[in-house]
């Protein structure tokens, strides 16, 4: 079976602060990795509510914690929705919350789920597969104009008109490869590349496919109101466009007024809830990198609700 590597286990740990009896949300518990970790530093008496869109990979996750028993439950879902589900399962509230972004080393390497450019599968990338938007969908039916469009957003990808206009020639596209072909046909091969030249073109598809950047916007507001005092809100991101939206969150929930700058009083009422722990993100060691070169993007940011008394 395919092995799903936790990244940066020993600094989540140290982020979220764990400890025996605490109550901790892993919004993205994938193959179980770092919500093992968590309870077994959160043992005894620690729990865990486990969240994935994937129930292939919840499957995973059952089998990894199945000896906690009912101090771990595991629910399919959003983390979009992270509050609703954590209200109905009275988990509320907790000492901390973990997302760590993106798809795992089982999704990608199962080559019918259609994420990776390597593997021949057809264009699926849907993370929950109960979902009706598959990327063949995308490829296929979206005007030259919103390809690229959508390709220059969420993959950040230069040559996006150029990908998409020749996309637009080349479809019906059934599978990643001829999916792959096509990019590089568009803007050349390898040479002077150091990443595949699909790369950014499949990030963009599995963000569109899967609506990351939305579900983010939505989890962040609700994680940080699931803090108890002093509770840690722990985020994994592998790109700079959620790194952003991270980012962005904690500097604004650290600042006591958000009005616009150059309004002279206050009128905006807003009060800071979140303290940064680390100043800016912490990144992967050497040595993991080395170990797990899918560490090689991770940027770690960690923030802390302050108690009640100072909000
Ligand atoms: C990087 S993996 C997590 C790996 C996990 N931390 C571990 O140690 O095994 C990311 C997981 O998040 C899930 N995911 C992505 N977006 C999600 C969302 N909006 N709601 C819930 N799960 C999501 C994916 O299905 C994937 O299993």
């Amino acid at each position: 079976m395919i092995d799903h590597v936790p990244v940066m286990v020993r600094e989540v740990l140290a982020a979220l602060n764990v400890r025996p009896g605490g109550r901790y949300v892993d919004g993205t518990v994938g193959a179980g990795g770092h919500a093992l970790a968590i309870m077994e530093a959160a043992s005894p008496g620690g729990s865990l509510l486990g969240i994935d869109r994937d129930p292939e990979a919840l499957d995973v996750a059952r089998r990894r914690l199945a000896r906690f028993g009912d101090d771990v439950r595991l629910v399919q879902g959003d983390f979009a929705e992270v509050g609703r589900i954590c209200r109905q399962f009275a988990f509320v509230p907790v000492h901390g919350v973990l997302l760590d972004l993106g798809l795992s080393s089982l999704q990608l390497e199962g080559a019918e789920r259609g994420f990776s450019f390597q593997r021949e599968g057809p264009l699926d990338m849907r993370f929950d597969p109960g979902q009706e938007l598959t990327a063949a969908q995308i490829v296929n039916d979206y005007r030259e104009d919103e390809l690229a469009d959508l390709l220059w957003r969420y993959g950040e990808e230069p040559q996006a008109r150029r990908i998409a206009r020749r996309i637009v020639e080349r479809r019906p596209l059934r599978t990643t490869i001829e999916l792959a072909k096509v990019v590089e046909e568009a803007v050349g091969g390898r040479a002077r590349r150091q990443s595949h030249p699909a790369t950014r073109t499949f990030q963009a598809l599995r963000i569109a496919v899967n609506q990351e950047l939305l579900s983010l916007e939505a989890a962040l507001p609700q994680a940080y109101g699931l803090l108890g005092d002093l509770g840690r809100l722990a985020v994994l991101s592998y790109h700079s466009l959620e790194d952003r939206l991270v980012k962005e969150f904690i500097r604004r929930e650290s600042r006591d007024c958000v009005c616009p700058p150059r309004q002279p009083v206050c009128t905006c009422g807003h009060k800071a809830g979140l303290r940064p722990v680390s100043r800016g993100a912490v990144r992967p060691s050497p040595e993991e990198v080395a170990q797990n070169p899918r560490s090689r993007s991770a940027r770690l940011r960690v923030a802390e609700r302050s108690p009640a008394s100072e909000d």
